[in-house]
């Protein structure tokens, strides 16, 4: 993935073209189609492809567990992010009264399960200020009702990186409050410390360069008597086969009690495959190869007539990059002729940086931006 070698080898497609735009899909390595693959050829064994479709499940969540500084009963795969929200919505056992807050600058996953009629909680809205999201401002919304704090690590929408450690404390400062966390935007891109988060979730499509379908789900056990998730289903069930089966319903708590169902195993084989080559690669290696490209980037930009809407501090910035132009769709346009990839969506040009990338990439970019904004 670092060396033009490694980077040809895995990543052919990639051939000729500047992909930025990881934040939205990741590239798969081919040992991430080879996976998919071997998973068809299990599933044709019928019900014995089970014992391999879990060997890879076991495989799969002693990875996820690493990653999220877990163990492996820590941690559970859902189907997506947004699954894995609702069913945090239903688990943290929220009352009339209670308080949760969610922010200005995350993803519709992670904040609107909680605005839902049925959630009995209201909603806080931390608000960012100049695209950063400030410590002391959530500290003025934290109280003794305060249940649940969610929020992205790194925002889907500007790349803004919220100081955890700083975030945490304040948290346990000023409340009780379980911390959500999204990872999503973060994982598998930069080293992670997450000892004092109590709900980690992410999407699967992105930088660990997996499938779609998966939602990684990690609760330490401190906090798994915290969430207890109120849905049926059987494989999140403590007996779900046993003789009281239709009078009542004992969910496994924790992490165990968001995968409802048989998982989804072609994600799985393919969550294993990418979050292994992440492994290999080296989150380090790869946060250590594509920061100079973001600070060129973010350099780049800032001289450029555009409105930058990321932070200006390179340490509150993780993969992403945004900017707006009035223009900002003909721009797109303009860079997909020369095969630069980058997102477009409501009025911003966001740009996501991986270890696959190279400060060709980056040149290619700014030089047409220079070009189309002259
Ligand atoms: C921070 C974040 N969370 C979640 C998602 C996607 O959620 P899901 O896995 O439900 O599609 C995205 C997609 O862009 C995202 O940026």
């Amino acid at each position: 993935m670092l060396t033009s070698e490694t980077r040809a080898r895995d990543f052919p497609h990639l051939e000729g073209k500047a992909y930025l735009n990881t934040a939205a899909e990741g590239i798969p390595p081919l040992a991430v189609g080879e996976a998919l693959q071997q998973y068809v050829n299990d599933k044709q064994l019928g019900m014995d492809g089970r014992e391999p479709h879990f060997e890879q499940w076991n495989a799969a969540c002693t990875l996820l567990g690493e990653m999220y500084g877990l163990s492996a009963e820590e941690v559970t795969i859902c189907s997506c992010s947004s699954e894995a929200f609702n069913l945090a919505a239903r688990a943290a056992g929220l009352e009339q009264g209670d308080e949760v807050i969610i922010n200005d600058l995350d993803f519709p996953a992670g904040s609107t399960p909680w605005l839902h009629d049925d959630c009995p909680a209201t909603v806080r809205v931390w608000r960012h200020r100049d695209w950063s999201l400030h410590v002391e401002d959530l500290v003025s919304l934290l109280g003794p009702r305060t249940r649940v704090v969610s929020t992205s690590l790194v925002s889907f929408f500007n790349g803004f990186m919220v100081p955890l450690e700083e975030m945490i404390e304040a948290i346990h400062q000023h409340s009780d409050a379980q911390v959500v966390l999204d990872v999503t935007q973060a994982l598998g891109r930069i080293p992670l410390d997450l000892t004092q988060v109590d709900l980690v979730i992410s999407s699967t499509h992105k930088w660990i360069l997996s499938s779609h379908g998966g939602g990684l789900v990690g609760i330490p056990s401190r906090s798994a008597d915290r969430w207890n998730v109120q849905a049926g289903g059987w494989f999140n069930l403590q007996d779900a086969f046993g003789s009281e089966r239709f009078e009542q319903v004992v969910v496994k708590p924790g992490a165990a009690g968001f995968t409802v169902g048989m998982p989804n195993f072609p994600a799985v084989y393919a969550i294993r495959a990418g979050l292994a080559y992440i492994k290999d690669t080296g989150v380090e290696a790869i946060e250590a190869a594509a920061r100079p490209q973001m600070e060129a980037c973010l350099e780049g930009l800032t001289g450029l007539p555009v409105e930058l809407i990321s932070p200006r501090d390179p340490s509150r910035l993780a993969g992403i990059l945004a900017f707006r132009h009035p223009d900002a769709e003909a721009i797109h346009q303009q860079l997909l002729e020369e095969n630069i990839h980058v997102m477009a969506h409501a009025g911003r040009l966001r740009v996501a940086i991986h270890g696959y990338n190279t400060m060709e990439d980056v040149e290619r970019l700014l030089a047409k931006l220079r070009e189309v904004l002259a």
